[in-house]
């Protein structure tokens, strides 16, 4: 690739990088997610799972895409069309990189209406306006009116206090902070936010952890709900009914450790491939992954783990962390409840919320990059044009996640069909493209460039086969039990029949089509202007 292509943005500094990862990867799936899945699964039996997916897909899956992005990044790429086609030399390679442009982008249409709620929660903690009283459905009717989910369009209206009760406003602001930090570029937009607000949510995170740890039996007529009972249904292997061996039988369970590990470790998503584009072909890659899925695991394991199930065990009970009322409405439709029985609730729930507000945004703003780097890259936009046309297009799916908010159907629709499925399917053709294409000796060439750790070479092995393999069975187990099984609880609708029901549901599909179009034609625009420039570069040369 001629040189003139290289990139001209880079990372102001080795750290700057791994934070910004480590930024991307700590979000409300550390905070929200993780907890939410580890308390419908049984705790500790989850964990297992969960540790096996981390071994055998997490950190294999981050040095992968580590090592496919600086190795494209060296030829002269940023974006995943333009790594696919360096590494692979066929006529459809660019255009298998359209996932790993829309996942991320269309992840942030409905990720950034979470965001809003986040900082409307932490901005109503700090003016004394989350005190629903005793009764836990005052907190839910009020999430339910604050996010419209009584109907399509109510988010739009605001429950009855302008401006704090309006998701919209809320959305918009964090639409617009998104958008002046990815404007300003890699290093003093993306890395200068990162080295401050990781830290400070870091710092947050341990304030609120501490208390959660000193809450003891904050009910005595209730021994039982104390918090070492809290902690235990988190670590302990069996806190069901059921045997340990018997929560292990459950196939959904593990599919949901495998999906946990690629949402929170941000692997799978066609980010971690477009910010190592930026890094040189020197700087250490190996120890880099490392660091930055350990700092995610520390957030999400000793943190995020450590907070939400057993301050909800304390102070709402077992039979609630058993049956929580959905993955995000663990943490703002319970958590408002449980820190208003708390001293020093409203210091801490606006403390958790900002925190989860900072850990959305640093990993929001890691979801524009890989198209941003196809605009300029592939269509040779400018900065300013092609913030303004991904601005336009993410702008569009949001109001359409805003709009269509009726038990958030949309959102739903696009997290599963994205934000699960796609998700699976790039991880493993990213997986065989270091494994069969680029070859498992090379790509380890690429790893081991700079790098401060010699990786054991089993762990070729494990990208090459083991992998593959386990991604390939749990695919089939999930497609199996959406399409092929009914659901356990009869109220649950497969995806067939929730397609079938429902037109909110075939108008989300619909749009997702839509913008994967729109995003082929882009790239095959971008294959023409590589083309047309490899051309004029063969003519030159003598
Ligand atoms: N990795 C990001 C999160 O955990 C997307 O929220």
């Amino acid at each position: 690739m001629n040189r003139q292509n290289r990139p001209k943005e880079v990372w102001g500094s080795r750290l700057g990088v791994i934070l910004a990862v480590m930024g991307s990867a700590v979000g409300l799936g550390n905070f929200l997610r993780f907890p939410g899945l580890a308390a419908r699964y049984e705790g500790g039996a989850f964990m297992v799972p969960y540790f096996i997916s981390l071994l055998i897909l997490g950190l294999p899956l981050a040095w992968v895409e580590w090592s496919l992005g600086r190795y494209g990044g060296s030829q002269g790429h940023n974006s995943t069309p333009g790594i696919y086609r360096s590494i692979w030399k066929n006529r459809i390679a660019p255009y298998c990189g359209v996932l790993a442009i829309i996942i991320p982008a269309m992840i942030y249409m409905y990720y950034v209406y979470i965001e809003g709620w986040c900082l409307a929660y932490a901005i109503r903690y700090l003016f004394g306006e989350m005190n629903y009283g005793a009764d836990p459905a005052a907190y839910k009717n009020f999430f339910f009116d604050f996010v419209g989910m009584k109907g399509d369009g109510v988010a739009l209206s605001t429950s009855g206090d302008w401006p704090l009760g309006s998701a919209v406003l809320f959305t918009a602001v964090c639409f617009t902070i998104n958008f002046i930090l990815i404007y300003r570029g890699l290093a003093k937009g993306i890395e200068w936010f990162c080295r401050w607000a990781m830290p400070l949510l870091i710092v947050c995170a341990i304030i609120v952890l501490v208390r959660v740890l000193t809450l003891g039996t904050p009910n005595p007529e209730l021994p039982e709900q104390n918090l070492l009972n809290g902690l235990g249904y988190m670590w302990n292997l069996d806190v069901s009914d059921k045997s340990f061996w018997a929560s292990l039988c459950n196939p959904e369970m593990w599919l949901a450790a495998a999906g946990q590990i690629f949402f929170s470790l941000s692997v799978g998503f066609g980010i971690v491939i477009t910010y190592a584009s930026y890094m040189n072909k020197d700087d250490d890659i190996a120890l880099s992954s490392l660091t930055a899925s350990s700092g995610n695991e520390f957030c999400e394991v000793a943190l995020g783990g450590m907070i939400i199930v057993p301050a909800g065990f304390v102070f709402l009970g077992k039979a609630f962390v058993e049956n929580p009322p959905s993955t995000f409405g663990l943490g703002f439709v319970a958590l408002p409840n449980v820190f208003n029985q708390m001293i020093f609730g409203q210091a801490i729930g606006f403390l958790f919320f900002f925190l989860l507000f900072l850990a959305a945004v640093t990993s929001s703003l890691s979801m524009l990059q890989p198209a941003i780097a196809l605009l300029e890259e592939g269509l040779g936009l400018r900065r300013k044009a092609s913030v303004a046309m991904l601005g336009f297009i993410t702008a569009v799916g949001a109001a359409f996640v805003v709009y269509f908010s009726k038990d958030l159907l949309a959102l739903d629709t696009i997290d599963f069909w994205i934000g699960t499925f796609c998700i699976f399917v790039l991880a493993t053709f990213q997986v065989i493209l270091f494994g069969w294409v680029l070859g498992v000796d090379r790509g380890f060439e690429e790893l081991g460039r700079g790098a401060e750790i010699r990786i054991p070479r089993f762990v070729k092995f494990i990208i090459k086969y083991v992998s593959p393999t386990y991604l390939l069975v749990i695919f089939g187990l999930w497609i199996n039990q959406q399409f092929f099984t009914a659901p356990t609880n009869p109220d649950d609708l497969t995806w067939p029949q929730k397609i079938q029901q429902s037109s909110v549901v075939q108008m989300t599909l619909g749009f997702i089509v839509v913008v994967i179009i729109l995003f082929l034609l882009l790239i095959a625009q971008s294959v023409r202007r590589w083309r047309a420039a490899e051309r004029a570069e063969t003519e030159a040369a003598p």
